[in-house]
């Protein structure tokens, strides 16, 4: 049998951990941005592509080197969920979309996963953010965004 001011207690417990669980579910929700994921490392990652899986779904495998990042063009139409797969062939590199509060470090050795989707056309820079030597501030990429009958 509880007494009372046990049942207040975890009266007031179960309150707060409602009012945190329900922050962190407005969060996640208006910045519509993953929280990002660690991959289990695999080679296969270290090749720089992009996967269509569906008219709207893709997958970009990009490696940071120093100083460019590959892919460094990206074209993907306006709706597109891309999720990126992020690594480096070298030291520690950053990976910064503009407009889509990305901000992610690429590691070499490992991998690590956002999923963005683009709902408006536009070109949105892809920087590195992470001082990587001389050639750091001419690290960029883009993600060039359109209507698919537009390219
Ligand atoms: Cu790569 Cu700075």
């Amino acid at each position: 049998m509880l007494d009372k001011y046990e049942g207040k207690a975890i009266g007031i417990t179960a309150i707060i951990i409602m009012v945190f669980l329900f922050s962190l579910l407005y969060v996640t929700g208006k910045q519509k941005t993953d929280v990002v994921e660690c991959v289990p490392y695999d080679k296969t990652y270290t090749t720089p592509r992009i996967n269509q899986i569906d008219s709207t779904t893709y997958q970009v495998f990009a490696v940071a080197k120093m100083w460019n990042f590959e892919p460094s063009q990206i074209y993907v139409p306006v709706g597109a969920e891309v999720d990126f797969f992020v690594t480096s062939g070298d030291v520690v590199h950053g990976f910064n979309i503009a407009e889509k509060n990305v901000n992610m470090m690429a590691v070499y050795g490992g991998i690590n996963k956002t999923t963005v989707k683009f709902t408006e056309p536009g070109i949105y820079k892809i920087t590195c953010h992470e001082y990587c030597g001389v050639g750091h501030q001419n690290m960029q990429a883009e993600v060039i965004v359109n209507y698919p009958n537009n390219y």
